[in-house]
């Protein structure tokens, strides 16, 4: 069994969130797994040529070619990415619409395997780890947890934090306001979330190691997903 951990975030190890949680869900899973960031990686997204349909490999040569074989060798999957305008990063949503590629003629690839959804953001993680989980659901992977925290916006580094008025810093505690290392925020300080993190590393461990029938999930999300249909349509 192979977990694949896939940190969305553009920014570097030690300040990202995404990468913190991404790593302590894949440590605690007691499992093997790879760790792949995407930072710095050209990953396009889909361009709807329709190049895969017939072999569900995607033809657009960037980044992401290298990525597909472990994609579709792994068992289950650890996404996270960062809340950019109340929305998943570009990058991570360029990344998993490259999925594309896999569900053609009933391409079952990624199909009934599991996955962890991780967003952060300035204020919240909710949103990007929903749109994970929504790219989730349409591959029919479940998703076993979501794990969501407040990472640190850029204005409290950007060095103008204190005295902009449209600033996150300002939002949080006012302009004005002197930062100090303590008001930044970082997952690595929230505890509820890092159990949270924990658990689901724990969970998706044992849902992989002695339950797991990916006929059975499969059958699961392609229900779901229909009943999204209808409740939409
Ligand atoms: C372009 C951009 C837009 C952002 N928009 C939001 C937002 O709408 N809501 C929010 O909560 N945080 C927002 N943020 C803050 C990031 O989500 C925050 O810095 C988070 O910690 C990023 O994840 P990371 O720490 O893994 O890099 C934004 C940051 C950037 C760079």
């Amino acid at each position: 069994m192979k977990v694949l951990g896939i940190v969305g975030s553009s920014r570097r190890e030690g300040v990202s969130g995404v990468h913190h949680l991404v790593t302590t869900v894949l440590e605690n899973t007691d499992l093997d797994y790879e760790l792949i960031t995407l930072r710095g990686k050209k990953i396009g997204g889909c361009i709807a040529c329709l190049g895969c349909v017939k072999d569900n490999i995607c033809k657009v040569d960037d980044d992401l070619t290298e990525l597909r074989p472990l994609i579709a060798e792994a068992d289950a999957y650890v996404v996270g990415g960062s809340n950019y305008y109340s929305t998943l990063n570009a990058l991570t949503h360029a990344f998993l619409e490259r999925w594309y590629q896999f569900r053609h003629q009933e391409g079952d690839t990624l199909w009934g395997k599991l996955g962890v959804a991780v967003g952060v953001g300035g204020s919240s993680g909710g949103a990007p780890a929903d749109v994970i989980e929504n790219f989730f659901l349409y591959n029919f992977i479940e998703t076993t947890a979501k794990v969501t925290g407040q990472g640190a916006a850029s204005c409290f580094s950007c060095g103008y934090g204190e005295t902009c008025s449209v600033g996150v810093v300002n939002m949080l505690y006012g302009k004005g306001v002197k930062i100090t290392e303590d008001m930044i925020p970082q997952v690595s300080r929230q505890p509820e979330v890092i159990r949270a993190a924990t658990e689901a590393g724990k969970k998706l461990g044992e849902r992989l190691r002695d339950s797991h029938d990916r006929k059975e999930v499969t059958k699961n999300m392609q229900q779901t997903l229909l009943q999204k249909f209808a409740e939409s349509t």
